[in-house]
């Protein structure tokens, strides 16, 4: 394909050329394709953008949102804890944007786990161009267990699964909700196993410097052994991250829903 300078050089020499010098025209021209490519990706990457929103499932159906700025550690009767859960976060998220790694969340009920975790995406949309995407747990498994008859639903799942080992940024949230609730722990099903399985191999990929290249946050309500008892080890070791500095503990904190 030719560039937007291609086309000019070509209308120039036509032309008879112009009254600037070799040198001149040449950073023009550079300067033409600079533009027109930091707008093509721009453009790109909105688009990526949007089938990653269409492919995320949320709680209740509707797009939730989060900001750091809205994160009041008043809310909170230990103001102390939660000001340092928020640092926690937003040093993560400054981390994140130069590698990557697995982060996991743990904490009770109505502690700010899910509203932490979408003001991290929040700020990888706002600041960096990186891709997310956000996956509740409880809607995925509903998607899992489609009929088997169901076409739609079946090419549905397809286009979230390749989504979800794609993007940039994952959240699975609430994960292990979908098996039992705390202190009632079971086995998921093969079926689901086998469709976290694909997601969690996918996204553990390195590049040539050996480097992840993906992030995977997930947010629970279960420790790391609970849910390490629902799903296999294999996909525990990829998915739920076990390294201190990678875990917020949302531990200490007052459930703050009226
Ligand atoms: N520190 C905070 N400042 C402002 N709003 C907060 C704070 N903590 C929680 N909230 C709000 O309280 C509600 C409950 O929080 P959230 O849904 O994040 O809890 P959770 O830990 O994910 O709970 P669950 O385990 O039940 O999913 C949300 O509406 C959230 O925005
Ligand atoms: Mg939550």
């Amino acid at each position: 394909m030719q560039s937007v300078s291609d086309v000019a050089k070509e209308w120039i020499k036509s032309k008879g050329g112009t009254l600037l010098s070799e040198e001149e025209l040449n950073k023009r021209l550079a300067e033409i394709d600079r533009q027109a490519s930091e707008k093509a990706a721009a453009d790109y990457l909105e688009l990526k953008r949007k089938v990653y929103q269409r492919d995320s499932l949320w709680p209740s159906g509707r797009k939730a949102a989060f900001s750091f700025e809205r994160w009041l550690p008043e809310r909170q009767p230990d103001v102390s804890l939660a000001t340092t859960i928020k640092k926690q976060s937003t040093d993560l998220f400054k981390r994140l944007r130069h590698e990557a790694f697995n982060v996991f969340l743990h904490g009770s009920a109505g502690v700010g786990k899910t509203a932490m975790t979408l003001a991290i995406l929040d700020a990888f949309e706002r600041f960096t161009n990186k891709t997310t995407m956000f996956v509740s747990a409880v809607a995925l498994r509903e998607a899992v267990m489609y009929d088997f008859n169901d076409n739609q639903a079946r090419a549905k799942l397809e286009r979230i699964q390749k989504s979800m080992l794609e993007v940039d940024v994952l959240v699975i949230d609430d994960f292990g909700s979908e098996v039992g609730m705390a202190g009632s722990v079971r086995q998921a099903t093969e079926r689901l196993q086998q469709f976290y399985m694909r997601v969690a191999d996918g996204r553990y990929e390195v590049d040539e410097n050996g480097r992840r290249t993906k992030c995977t946050i997930i947010t629970s309500n279960n420790t790391r052994s609970e849910l390490g008892a629902m799903y296999n080890d294999k996909l525990i070791s990829r998915l739920v991250t076990k390294k201190p500095d990678n875990v917020i503990l949302f531990v200490g904190l007052e459930d703050v829903r009226d």
